[in-house]
C-alpha cells in the first residue's frame, strides 16, 4: 500500500463528490435548456453515473467502469445535441458547485481546469445562431 493519500482523498473522498454531483443536478433539474435532455424516469441514474465516473476519474472507487465498462464520453454525449451554448450553460451549473467545496484552493483549480477542458471536447455541434 502506498503511504501517499490519493488525490481522490485529499480532495475530501465520496463525501465532496456527492456535495459536488448533488449541488450540479439540483440546478440541472430546473434548467430550461439541459433539463430536457436528461431521462424523465432516470434522472437520479444519471447523477448516479456522473459521480461514479467522477470518482474514478480522480483516484477513487472503480465502480463506474465495472458497471458502465470504457467512460467514451464524447461517443456517450453524441445522441445529444451539445454546442458552445449548452457546454456553457452545463459549466455554469458546474461551476457554481465547484465554488460550493471546501477543498485546498490548488487541487480546486485543478478539478475546475478538468471540468472545462472536458465539457469542450464535449461539443458536437456547431454554434446555432
Ligand atoms: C458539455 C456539456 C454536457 C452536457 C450538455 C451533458 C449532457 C449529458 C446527458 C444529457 C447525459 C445523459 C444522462 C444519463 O446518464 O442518462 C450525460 C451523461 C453523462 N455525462 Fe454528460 N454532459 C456534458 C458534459 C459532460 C462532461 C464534461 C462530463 C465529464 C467530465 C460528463 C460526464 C457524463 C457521464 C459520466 C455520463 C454518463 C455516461 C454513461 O455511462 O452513460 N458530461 N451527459
Amino acid at each position: 500500500m502506498s503511504e501517499e493519500t490519493s488525490l481522490y482523498e485529499q480532495m475530501g473522498g465520496r463525501a465532496t463528490f456527492e456535495q459536488l454531483v448533488s449541488h450540479f443536478y439540483a440546478r440541472v433539474s430546473v434548467d430550461p435548456v439541459l433539463r430536457p435532455m436528461y431521462p424523465d424516469e432516470d434522472f437520479k441514474g444519471a447523477a448516479r453515473r456522473l459521480l461514479m465516473f467522477l470518482e474514478q476519474y480522480w483516484g477513487g472507487p472503480k465502480t463506474y467502469s465495472e458497471e458502465r465498462g470504457h467512460p467514451r464520453l464524447r461517443m456517450r454525449h453524441s445522441p445529444f445535441h451539445i454546442s458552445e451554448f449548452e457546454r456553457d450553460v452545463w459549466l455554469e451549473h458546474m461551476k457554481s458547485a465547484v465554488d460550493e467545496l471546501k477543498m485546498r484552493e490548488d487541487l480546486k483549480k485543478e478539478l475546475w481546469n478538468y471540468l472545462v477542458m472536458a465539457a469542450h471536447s464535449m461539443v458536437n455541434q456547431p454554434r446555432d445562431f
